[in-house]
Order: structure tokens, then sequence, then C-alpha cells
């Protein structure tokens, strides 16, 4: 069996252009993420837990399906969030208005710098982000989470992953077409990165949703008495 880290295809939408591109992804990602994204971001959220008083963090909120979530569940702790494209964090914006709570932020940031001091949050969640980034860029990344996270802290990614049977290859195959189609994202295999970076408690869990292969990967920032 090919080793899956061998066979991640290159990034193709350089960071600069993404905002660019997300301006025209915006108004038409709704659709297509609930289609083939909403079961793993539902086991993301079950498995990320956030519960009320906590400081979370979502990187790359996009039009904010995630991200209305974590503000039901948590309407009196605190909860920050960044995207890279003003375009996504308008939808996010509105989304984020409707959901009875003004305990949160949103604003343009980068996973690369997080503007957060060390140890802020509990929670730390990303989706489909990782498939836009350099296999090279993943280390620095996970480095920056695990910097904001505290002692204990969970982490989750929630990434496009590389297919487990035949039918699932052909949303691969549009992005070999053209990965703006697929808004840059290709398949990746984020948990071996955040056992290296040092993450304890590391799980995968394989999902499909219309031959749609994702991931959704759990870690935790290990505490003085972790082994
Ligand atoms: C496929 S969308 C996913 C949006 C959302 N997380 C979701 O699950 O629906 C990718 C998002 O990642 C954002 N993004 C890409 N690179 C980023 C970076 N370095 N820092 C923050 N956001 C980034 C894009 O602007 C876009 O909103």
């Amino acid at each position: 069996m090919p080793d899956p880290l061998s066979t991640m295809l290159p990034a193709r939408l350089p960071q600069p252009a993404v905002p660019r591109t997300y301006r025209w992804i915006a108004p038409c990602y709704d659709a297509l993420a609930r289609l083939v994204a909403a079961r793993a971001r539902q086991c993301g959220l079950a498995w990320l837990n956030p519960r009320d008083g906590e400081q979370l963090l979502e990187v790359a909120v996009g039009t904010g399906l995630s991200f209305q979530r974590l503000l039901c569940a948590n309407p009196t702790g605190w909860t920050e969030g960044i995207d890279l494209s003003p375009a996504m964090l308008r939808q996010t914006r509105r989304r984020a208005a409707r959901a009875g709570t003004d305990r949160y932020r949103l604003c343009r940031g980068t996973a690369y710098a997080l503007a957060y001091p060390e140890a802020t949050f509990d929670g730390v969640l990303n989706s489909y982000m990782f498939g836009l980034l350099p296999v090279a860029d993943f280390a620095p990344v996970l480095h920056e989470f695990k910097r904001v996270l505290r002692p204990g802290g969970r982490l989750v990614l929630i990434s496009m992953t590389h297919p487990e049977r035949w039918y699932q290859h052909a949303w691969e195959a549009l992005y070999r077409l053209h990965p703006a189609l697929l808004g840059g994202c290709r398949g990746v295999q984020t948990a071996p990165f955040l056992r290296a970076a040092g993450f304890v408690d590391v799980q995968r869990r394989f999902v499909s949703q219309w031959a749609f292969p994702s991931e959704v990967v759990h870690g935790r920032k290990p505490t003085a008495a972790s082994p």
C-alpha cells in the first residue's frame, strides 16, 4: 500500500490567491459544503465538545457553518474566529449576528501567525484549510495551534483526505483539473503531523458523504502530567 504522505498532491492555490479565489466562491460555498461536508463537520464538533464558558478559537471560519454552532454551544464564554478571506468573513458575520450572543470576535488573520498569547484557548477548530497548504507548512501551522492552546486543550482538524474507495477519486480529479473548483483543497492526512508536533490522544476518523472523502482528527496538547 502506498505511503499516504508521499501520495499527497502539491498545493496549487498560493496563499496570496486565497482572498481573490474565495471572493467568487463565497456566495455559493454553503450549498456544496452542506452536501459533502455536513457529516464530517458534525463529527468534528462532537469531538471538540465545546462547552459553555470556554475560550474557543476557530481558524479559517469560512462562511461560519461551524462558528455559528460554536457560538450556540458557548454563549457566555468567548469565541474567536479568523479567516484570510474578507468575503468569507462577511458571510460568517451575518451568520454570527443571528446566534443570540455577542461573546465573540471575528478578524481577518492567518493560521501562520495567530495574534493570541500562549495558552489562551481550551479548544481550537480548523476545517478544510490544511488541504490548501503546502505539506512543508503543516508543522509550523500546527506549532501555532499548539502554542495558543492551554495544556490539555483540544484540537480538531477536519480535512479533505485520500479516497478509500475507487468512486471517491472523482473529487480529487476535479482538483487536478482546476484547483479552484475545489477551493484549492486536495486530500491530505494530518494525524502523523499532530503526533510529530507533540499532540497526544491523536485519533482519526474517515467520513464519506456523496463520495467526498473527509478525515476528522483530534489531538490534545499535553499537560505536565501527560506521559
Ligand atoms: C474550504 S474553505 C473552509 C471554510 C470553513 N472552515 C468550512 O469548513 O466550511 C477554506 C477556508 O480557509 C481559509 N484560509 C485559507 N488559508 C488560510 C490561512 N492561512 N489562514 C486563515 N484562513 C485561511 C479560506 O479563506 C477559506 O475560508
